[in-house]
């Protein structure tokens, strides 16, 4: 009874704080209604300690797993071609100690068929989950939806349950909204800033709360308040990680392909330019041959805030990088609010072929942050209203198609190619300081 009236009086809490317009700088996409029927379900979300996160294979076909749990002595993972596990295949786990005195499983499932639906079930002591499919998409034309910035709890006092349960149900929203529309999607990017405090196991389980997570991939990266700690690791289970000189307790760079993309994620926490270059040479050398080269990085060397000093060093730094080694397109978040530039070299709009910045805003709405006054010159689309966006970026043999979404109304706010960058640059010490150093003036 106890906790039923606990249930309404939060239900009439959350009712009543809907009805006001907006929370410091967030901004939902969501009614009063969606929020009085998502409030309920909290403290589900919030019990479940031992909810599962999936993350990128190194290529398509692989699928890896991560739980928490309290004891992972006796965890275990299986999966199989029928939704009643029959002729079920045993995956061995991987248990480490964790964050909050947890456990840590990890599991990689690799050798699965495109194209093929799979069911999954795992357990810690005896009790095994309720089957979950996973499709495994075909490689050809797939579609990636790509968001940033979710960061649960950041609306507000972040320990307070109103405050996590509003940015948790944008994020809901925003899922649900995404997957509804392109469920055929082969994977999610998020750019950084999954959570508001790199250590908060309750708003970690609020993020990984979506259903639709259950069944497809994320692959994540460290923003700048995901770092520090050791809970993204522990939680993510992403592949092809790169032994960095100066790596994060989070975790490192990674890289992993599908079809015929190059994906590489890079921690722009870490400004050793010798690390963001291990994590690129290591992934060129091991997929040499790719189509495309897509990185994913929280800060935006291309921010449309050209006047903010924070975004020279990693003008600089990283977009050297990017010049020499042919990256096609980077996707980033950090500045809350929609941003993308003209293909870019050498610090410059690219007289020829370049790299395109793309910018997610918040994927949850729990906060955004002004358009500078007046926009960097490459800068050709900007969207400053306070709504979650997504983007959905499908890759064909001739583009990489772009369509970014509001989350309200589904309205197109920015639709996109990108052509293939295939400038004959080198990537050695020589042409990575030359592209330096014609970056440095163009900044001056
Ligand atoms: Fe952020």
């Amino acid at each position: 009874m106890k906790k039923i009236t606990a249930v309404i009086a939060l239900t009439l809490v959350v009712a009543l704080l809907a009805g006001v317009v907006a929370y410091a700088e967030s901004g939902y996409a969501y009614g009063e209604d969606v929020l009085s029927a998502f409030a309920p379900g909290w403290s589900e979300i919030f019990t479940d300690d031992t909810v599962i996160s999936l993350s990128v294979g190194a290529e398509a076909g692989e699928v890896r797993f991560a739980w928490l749990s309290s004891d992972g002595k006796e965890a275990a993972f299986r999966i199989s071609e029928n939704s009643d596990m029959s002729d079920a295949k045993e995956i061995p786990v991987e248990t480490s100690e964790a964050t909050g005195d947890c456990m840590s499983n990890k599991v990689t499932v690799g050798g699965l068929e495109t194209g093929k639906t799979y069911f999954y079930s795992y357990t810690e002591k005896g009790e095994w989950s309720e089957p979950q499919p996973i499709t495994v998409q075909p490689e050809e034309n797939f579609t990636v939806l790509f968001v940033s910035d979710a960061q649960i709890g950041r609306s507000g006092e972040e320990t307070l349950e109103e405050v996590l349960i509003r940015d948790t149900c944008g994020w809901n929203y925003t899922v649900d909204k995404m997957t509804g529309r392109y469920p055929e999607a082969a994977f999610i990017i998020s750019g950084g800033d999954q959570l508001q405090s790199a250590d908060s196991i309750t708003q970690m389980k609020a993020y990984l709360s979506p259903e639709a997570l259950r069944s497809v991939p994320v692959a994540n990266t460290i923003g700048n308040h995901d770092k520090g700690e050791t809970l993204y690791g522990d939680v993510f289970n992403n592949p092809n990680e790169v032994n960095e000189l100066l790596g994060d307790e989070a975790g490192t760079g990674y890289y992993y392909t599908y079809g015929d993309v190059l994906f590489i994620t890079v921690n722009s926490n870490n400004n050793f330019l010798f690390d963001t270059a291990k994590v690129l040479k290591s992934a060129v050398k091991a997929y040499p041959d790719t189509k495309w080269r897509v990185v994913t990085m929280h800060h935006n060397p291309y921010s449309a805030s050209l006047s903010d000093d924070e975004y020279s060093e990693y003008r600089l730094l990283f977009s050297s990088l990017f010049d020499c080694y042919d990256i096609d397109l980077v996707l980033s978040g950090h500045d809350h609010f929609y941003s993308r530039t003209e293909p870019m070299y050498a610090g410059e709009e690219a007289k020829g072929e370049g790299t395109v910045y793309v910018q997610s805003s918040s994927a949850s709405g729990s906060n955004y942050d002004p358009l500078p006054d007046e926009l960097a010159s490459f800068t050709v689309s900007a969207f400053d209203v306070r709504v979650p966006t997504y983007t959905a970026l499908t890759f064909t043999d001739s583009a990489i198609k772009g369509t970014t979404y509001r989350t309200d109304t589904d309205e197109i706010i920015d639709s996109f190619e990108v052509k293939d960058n295939t400038s004959d640059s080198d990537a050695n010490i020589f042409t990575v300081f030359i592209s330096m150093l014609k970056t440095l003036f163009s900044m001056i």
